[in-house]
């Protein structure tokens, strides 16, 4: 169910990057002969119980049941930040944190958000009630200081998508309502909404910066290929306003303070992909997913734009990052061209050495492709209006690129079962291969417009290098390597499909690998990098398993890395989606250098069906966004797999939820 209402069903469907573009085990001999001359640089349950309760036995669990290394203090000699228990993998319908931790349901799915909205009733939804409520599925998190406002924080969280047949009792996925339709319009998109912390709880207020956008709200479409013909059509002849923003993931909070959100997988809203006969109109839509007659959530039988056999460039207006500023609460949050358009997952700024701003950003399907950004203009420093002008014009004119990896280890030792090269590193170098500047395109017979909105068609013609599903990524607040999560990829390998490579080493990878990616001189605006795994997922018993060298007995089980945050001691913390291992998702936290390098530890389990998203790790508290809890298959309103976070006899809501220190206190200290 849940490939069902998040992505379309996208693994039960071929992997759409069909390209020849030659994958790493076909260029690593060329690559090791050339190497020589490459002088490139060096380079977060209501109802939590740490108990023994629904814990799972086997080796997974034993791993996790670690202690620390100190003697006395036993996390005396842990790394600031990372002295917790860690909890023991276990399928709880709760959030279960570690011991000495409580959670706290910070926000849930409707409740209400804007001046004048109701509370929420799960008998009694409307349109207009969700669209004054916090919106399904919250994803990913930012929080912004809200200056001269002691205590107050700007809390902005995407609602990725909505699982209706969690939402609406009696729901019938063939024969949706109007009503149920506008109903999860609404329920798409983000919120805004300001909290008030104190003694590491959050408290939701309705403050006048408080805001939805939703699946219909006028967004601007801004930079290189707004305008172009293939983002027009009959209710925007202009091609620069598109309403609403869909199946928003991760994201990203720039320096001068607005938010960066991702669309992803935009391609299942929109029905009808198999009555296109033009050649070239069908090799786009295929690239980007789109297949099939219906959609999973009917919206085309309510708007026509949802129908590419009636409004064929709609799709062409979704699949963007779109920066809003959460400080003006009448501004028109805008979809940056300049970024490109695929399944995006995420963006992460970073100011290159000479203050221009890099971009990283991911493109979660399965064989797709990282890609950068780097503006043209300079960052901006202060808050005076003009330099708040300045800086809202960075994404609008830049340079985007894509990455090639290759790696330093013979093919012959990249056999695709996980084991170490001789060298005993999966790792090499990598350069970022430009596609389009402002008009300028690099791509052979593509132009600007068409490299900006097929992006993905551009990246398969300079051989990018496939990857195992493009997550979240994060640069290291301190050091600038930039840190990037690759799920899993159940293809890998497979018949007619790319095999291993050594950024990608492992066949039909199910519990996917972390890449650190370390650009030339530390500068963000790098043409070259070098890179390494940090991560190999999975059970630590597993021989195919890598933690940084770090003993694999002593570490937490992790599987399906998705998004990454730092936190203020420049831990890596790490939120996983899919766990492959048998129990539930969970957020860890590892340290990224020293002695403890790679000793990765269990911080949080959510509940039943949930993902975890959105981490946010501050001294005071941990923040996770609990994504589709109880999204199971075959269950419904009336038949739930999950009753978090209210218990028994009411519906189950995603929720944003804090984790704090019992009694007070610093997290992981
Ligand atoms: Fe919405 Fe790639 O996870
Ligand atoms: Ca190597
Ligand atoms: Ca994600």
């Amino acid at each position: 169910m849940t490939c069902r209402y998040r992505c379309g069903d996208a693994c039960a469907h071929p992997a759409p990057n069909t390209s020849d573009n030659p994958y790493l085990g076909d260029v690593i001999a060329r690559a090791v002969s050339r190497r020589s001359l490459l002088r490139a640089g060096a380079v977060v349950s209501v109802a939590g119980a740490a108990t023994a309760t629904g814990a799972v036995a086997g080796p997974a669990a034993a791993a996790a049941g670690r202690k620390g290394h100190g003697s006395g203090n036993r996390h005396g000699r842990e790394p600031h930040g990372l002295r917790f228990e860690p909890v023991a993998p276990n399928r709880h319908d709760a959030v279960t944190v570690a011991d000495g931790y409580e959670p706290d349901v910070v926000i849930r799915w409707g409740d209400p958000i804007l001046r004048g909205a109701p509370a929420f009733d799960a008998d009694r939804q409307t349109a207009a009630r969700q669209a004054g409520q916090f919106g399904y599925n919250c994803d990913y998190l930012a929080l912004l200081d809200l200056p001269r406002e002691h205590r107050s924080r700007v809390l902005v969280a995407n609602h990725e998508y909505t699982d209706e047949v969690l939402m609406f009792a009696g729901y019938d996925e063939e024969n949706p309502t109007r009503e149920q339709v506008e109903i999860a319009w609404a329920a798409h998109g983000l919120s805004v909404v300001v909290v008030e912390e104190g003694g590491g709880r959050l408290t939701p207020t309705r403050h006048r910066l408080n805001r939805r956008i939703t699946a219909t709200t006028p967004i601007a479409l801004c930079g290189p290929a707004a305008g172009s013909a293939a983002l027009r059509t009959s209710a925007d002849p202009a091609g620069t306003t598109a309403l609403g923003t869909l199946n928003n993931c991760g994201g990203g909070t720039t320096p001068w303070g607005t938010v960066l959100t991702a669309e992803e997988n935009f391609n299942q809203y929109f029905a009808n992909a198999d009555t296109v006969t033009d050649p070239v109109a069908k090799a786009r839509l295929a690239r980007y997913g789109l297949s099939g007659l219906a959609s999973q959530r009917k919206w085309e039988r309510f708007d026509d734009r949802f129908d590419v056999s009636k409004e064929p460039n709609e799709v062409n207006r979704h699949g963007w990052i779109v920066e809003l500023d959460p400080f003006d609460p009448d501004s028109t949050p805008r979809k940056r061209t300049a970024l490109g358009r695929f399944k995006h997952e995420a963006a992460e700024p970073r100011l290159a050495r000479d203050g221009r701003v890099v971009v990283y950003m991911g493109d979660d399907e399965r064989f797709d492709y990282f890609y950068k950004y780097v503006s043209k203009n300079r960052f901006k420093r202060g808050d005076s209006r003009a330099a708040r002008r300045h800086n809202r014009s960075l994404l609008d004119e830049g340079t985007l690129y894509v990455a090639r990896f290759t790696g330093d280890s013979p093919a012959a030792e990249i056999d695709g079962s996980g084991t170490l090269p001789s060298d005993g590193q999966f790792d090499g170098r990598g350069e970022w291969v430009p596609l389009a500047s402002a008009n300028r395109s690099f791509v052979d017979e593509m132009s600007a417009d068409e490299v900006y909105v097929y992006t993905r068609l551009a990246a398969d013609k300079v051989g990018a290098t496939k990857l195992d599903r493009p997550e979240d990524v994060q640069p290291h607040p301190r050091n600038g390597t930039v840190y990037l999560a690759l799920t899993n990829n159940n293809d890998r390998g497979a018949a007619g499909k790319a095999g291993p490579d050594e950024a990608n080493p492992r066949n039909g990878n199910r519990h996917g690998q972390i890449v650190e990616v370390t650009e030339t001189r530390d500068d963000a605006a790098a043409r070259t990098f070098r890179w390494r795994l940090f991560l190999v997922c999975g059970d630590p018993a597993d021989p195919s398993t890598y933690f940084a060298g770090f003993p694999k007995d002593q570490v937490s089980p992790i599987s399906c890395p998705d998004n990454v945050a730092f936190d203020p001691h420049g831990n890596l913390w790490i939120a996983t989606d899919g766990n492959a291992l048998g129990t539930h998702d969970g957020l860890f936290g590892v340290a990224v250098d020293g002695p403890y390098r790679g000793s990765v530890k269990q911080f949080l389990t959510v509940p039943i069906g949930a993902e975890t998203c959105g981490p946010i790790v501050e001294e005071r508290f941990a923040l996770v966004a609990v994504q589709h809890p109880g999204e199971v298959d075959g269950a419904t309103v009336e038949d739930p797999a999950s009753t978090w976070p209210d218990g028994p006899g009411r519906i189950v809501r995603p929720s944003v939820v804090s984790v704090r220190k019992i009694g007070g206190g610093r997290i992981g200290m």
